[in-house]
């Protein structure tokens, strides 16, 4: 087994927090027992791209129980919990190719040995192995059944391929799936984003000003907890439906342009490009906290930033200072990577439970399909949604009404009107 992961000596912990996350995880579970059994992954390999923490920790091992030969390598340099991916090697025999802190050529490194197991179905959060298998490594793609992408910014991306004509194999949309972006992107990234903001920085969010910028579903989260923290909370948005509705939610809404003048924190969550640009770090005031919670590290224009710094030095972990002129001091959270992967823990297990739990049906689906399935992006079935809503209403101990016969003839009607 070809693996690569910092010290396996990190096993009994990272085994431990898989533990603890999976009591949380009761979606995934019942999937795992039930795979036990019936094994339907037997005989397929998965390439995984995902953060390698101790929520993917299990839907790996749920992977593994359906059968297949199932391998790991991480989504971000900055995210990886080296005890979990110790402790999936070691205790789980499930190969890790993931070191948190690896630079840019180790990170491509295992993600070409993890393509190198020759799976048949890939597993991506943010398109990295798609992409590989559409450029470096393009005679592979013949081999692939199938793929499934966990992020909003991956998704757009092979639309984008899809539109083009140029998608070699089909691909799920797990991120859509209502019990995926209702609840991960909202619920997970609010909570996480303020837990990384807070373990990196230790400042009170109560009566800052927090400039959200971006209001999809990871915005709308991270704009409710940071409220729900005192902070006043300005958002930037370049659609105009978006920005009524955050506007309607009761936030400020202005141009990031005046809003950098303003606030105190601020966090990208747009999935574009240098939407946090150097006009803007030169109006900021001093002792400005800047950080990114969108999957790449694009949406800060930090190369722009360098450029303008007189002065850099680390002054936290994850927490660097740069001071432009007239000595302003503007703050950079973990290099611009998603901070709540890489100062806190990411999403809490609750919510990663029913994004895996998609991606584990999603990885079935593409199993019992391939044959009929074409080079377009799919959408997750809206039973498995329900199923998976049903199964955790259940897991929490919630019940829920039935349609009578009355109201679902009403419902089918078109007769009865005033
Ligand atoms: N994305 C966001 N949070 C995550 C987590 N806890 N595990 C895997 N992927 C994530």
């Amino acid at each position: 087994m070809k693996y690569d992961v910092k010290d396996l000596k990190l096993a009994p912990k990272g085994k431990k927090r898989i533990e603890w996350a999976d009591r949380q995880m009761q979606v995934l579970t019942l999937i795992r027992k039930e795979w036990q059994k019936k094994k339907p992954l037997k005989g397929q390999t998965i390439a995984a791209c995902l953060h390698v923490t101790s929520e993917t920790a299990n839907l790996m091992r749920t992977l593994k129980d359906g059968g297949a030969q199932a391998v790991l390598c991480a989504s971000n340099p900055l995210s990886t919990q080296d005890d979990v991916a110790a402790s999936l090697v070691k205790d789980y025999k499930i190969p890790v190719l993931a070191i948190n802190g690896e630079d840019n050529k180790t990170y491509y490194r295992h993600l070409n040995a993890a393509l190198d197991y020759k799976p048949n179905i890939t597993m991506d959060d943010g398109a990295d192995l798609v992409s590989l298998l559409h450029s470096k490594r393009k005679a592979q793609a013949e081999e692939i059944w199938g793929s499934t992408e966990e992020t909003t910014t991956g998704v757009i991306r092979l639309r984008a391929l899809e539109q083009r004509g140029l998608l070699k194999f089909p691909v799920v949309a797990v991120n859509d799936a209502q019990t995926k972006h209702f609840f991960d992107n909202r619920y997970g990234t609010g909570q996480s984003t303020m837990d990384g903001i807070i373990r990196a920085t230790n400042v009170l969010l109560a009566g800052k000003n927090i400039v959200v910028v971006g209001y999809g579903w990871c915005g709308k989260g991270a704009a409710m907890r940071a409220e729900g923290l005192g902070g006043k909370i300005i958002v930037t948005e370049i659609d105009p439906v978006k920005a009524l509705e955050a506007r309607m939610d009761g936030y400020d809404v202005m141009p990031i342009a005046q809003a950098a003048k303003a606030g105190d924190i601020f966090v990208t969550v747009t999935g574009n490009i240098n939407v946090i640009d150097v006009p803007h770090f030169k109006t900021m005031r001093d002792g400005a906290i800047v950080c990114n919670s969108g999957h790449f590290n694009v949406e800060l224009n930090l190369a722009g930033l360098n450029k303008i710094t007189k002065k850099k030095r680390e002054v936290r972990d994850f927490v660097v200072e740069h001071t432009l002129s007239g000595d302003k001091r503007v703050y950079i959270l973990a290099e611009g990577r998603l901070i709540n992967l890489a100062s806190a823990e990411g999403h809490p297990p609750t919510v990663m439970d029913m994004s895996f739990a998609n991606q584990a049906l999603a990885a079935q689906y593409v199993v019992d399909n391939h044959n009929k399935l074409e080079k377009k992006v799919y959408d997750v079935a809206e039973a498995v949604d329900q199923r998976i809503a049903r199964v955790k209403l259940k897991s929490m101990g919630i019940k829920i009404d039935t349609l009578t016969k009355e109201q679902k003839k009403y419902l089918a009607d078109w007769e009865q009107g005033t």
